[in-house]
């Protein structure tokens, strides 16, 4: 594989001609990209030695354009010592040098780093929320170990060894999801019932877009549908779709699903919507009570199992109350799904609007695995790794 070796300016950067040297007696083809305070702890004739190849480091030196021409040749990136100011600007979007310009534009390719630097500073909340941050998008983090650091005090902090981020390179040198595109409902729908009032529900979206950066950080692109509401997308490779209604949501999910790989339906769309919707806001008529006609929506889910071709993976929710297994079961046969992941509201923790949820996925081959409560985040990383094998 072409690997890119990426050196900031930390104690650890004297470690990273050896990370070379096994790289490239594991068989890789290797290039060093280092920051100007790298070069402070490790000199660049060695790292040119090393890879037997010329170090990448002023972004001015040979034309504006050498990060694009070295992203196009790498497969892999990884930064190794990766310290907290590389971490920070990655995950601000900042490039102001050759490394943080050859780290925003290397897209699509997998990256990972190998954080290093002082207990105290790897354990900052803006150092935990920047590694999360990034760890969303995909990229892959080794370590940091436990053990003596570099100023003289014991922590968390220590650059993993260069053999132990070989092994790891080899792990994850392919992200499983590449070049797959998979689409994603979230979300409640709102249906209107005149110009300021409409039938909703108490779905926040936070499952459903935990799904999409699962299936991303995994290495697919996304096509995220979502009904009403205030959470974003951080992974750029989640196309977000925002409509209102289930007939919004039936047109853009279905347009989609045919260019995709499989469809995780999570969204609670309205099963009914007003018959009519009033253009003005509706008055109140004396002392009488309303009736409101509901008409059926389309079912989203029940379309794409109906058009779904071979080699697609469907997959749908259930939010049951009670029988929950059976009705499940129910909607996996009717809707010609692949799995089903059911979500009981008598499971404390689990549902709507929370950060936890707890369901169990239930194959079409009868399987089904069942979990303990965990986050959302969690429960989509366990969704993705079953319905994806
Ligand atoms: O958004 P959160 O606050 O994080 O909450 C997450 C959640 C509770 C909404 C989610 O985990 C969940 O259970 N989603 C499914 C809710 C639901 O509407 O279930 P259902 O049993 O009514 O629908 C069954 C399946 O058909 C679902 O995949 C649903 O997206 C789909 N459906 C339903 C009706 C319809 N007209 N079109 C559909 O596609």
């Amino acid at each position: 594989m072409k690997i890119i070796v990426g050196i900031t300016g930390g104690i650890a950067a004297y470690k990273a001609p050896e990370l070379v040297r096994l790289l490239k007696k594991a068989g890789h083809e290797v290039r060093c990209a280092a920051t100007e305070h790298a070069l402070e702890f490790v000199t660049r004739v060695t790292l040119e030695t090393v890879s037997g190849a010329p170090l990448y480091s002023d972004l001015f030196a040979s034309g504006r354009t050498e990060h694009i021409s070295l992203k196009d040749w790498g497969e892999m990136l990884v930064v190794a010592p990766a310290t907290a100011n590389i971490i920070g600007k990655v995950a601000s979007g900042i490039a102001d040098d050759a490394l943080s310009t050859l780290l925003l534009a290397f897209s699509g390719k997998p990256v990972v780093m190998a954080p290093a630097m002082n207990c105290e500073m790897w354990a900052h909340p803006a150092v935990q929320r920047n590694v999360e941050t990034l760890k969303s998008w995909g990229i892959r983090m080794v370590g940091p170990a436990e053990g003596e650091l570099a100023c003289g005090v014991s922590g968390v902090g220590r650059m993993a060894e260069p053999q132990q981020i070989v092994d790891a390179i080899g792990e994850g040198a392919t992200l499983k999801l590449n070049g797959e595109r998979w689409l994603v409902t979230a979300g409640p729908t709102y249906e209107r019932i005149d110009s300021v009032r409409f039938i909703g529900n108490y779905s926040s979206g936070k499952m459903g877009f935990a799904l999409a950066e699962a299936l991303a950080g995994a290495g697919a692109k996304v096509e995220l549908v979502t009904g009403p509401t205030s959470l974003n997308a951080a992974n750029p490779h989640i196309h977000l779709i925002r409509v209102e209604s289930a007939r919004e949501m039936y047109a853009a999910a279905t347009e989609v699903f045919p260019r995709c790989h499989g469809a995780i339906l999570s969204a609670a769309v309205a099963d009914y919507r007003p018959a009519e919707c009033a253009d003005h806001k509706l008055k109140k008529n004396g002392s009488e009570g309303m009736t409101l006609e509901l008409v059926q929506n389309p079912d989203i889910l029940a379309t794409l199992g109906g058009m779904k071709h071979e080699g697609q993976t469907l997959v749908g929710f259930a939010l049951e109350t009670d029988n929950e297994e059976a009705n499940a079961q129910r909607k996996l046969e009717k809707k010609n799904l692949d799995y089903i992941v059911l979500n009981s509201l008598r499971d404390k923790g689990a549902g709507f609007g929370v950060d936890t949820n707890k369901v169990y996925i239930i194959g079409r081959d009868g399987s089904c695995t069942e979990s303990p409560l965990l986050s959302k985040q969690e429960v989509a990383q366990l969704i993705i790794n079953t319905v994806t094998t």
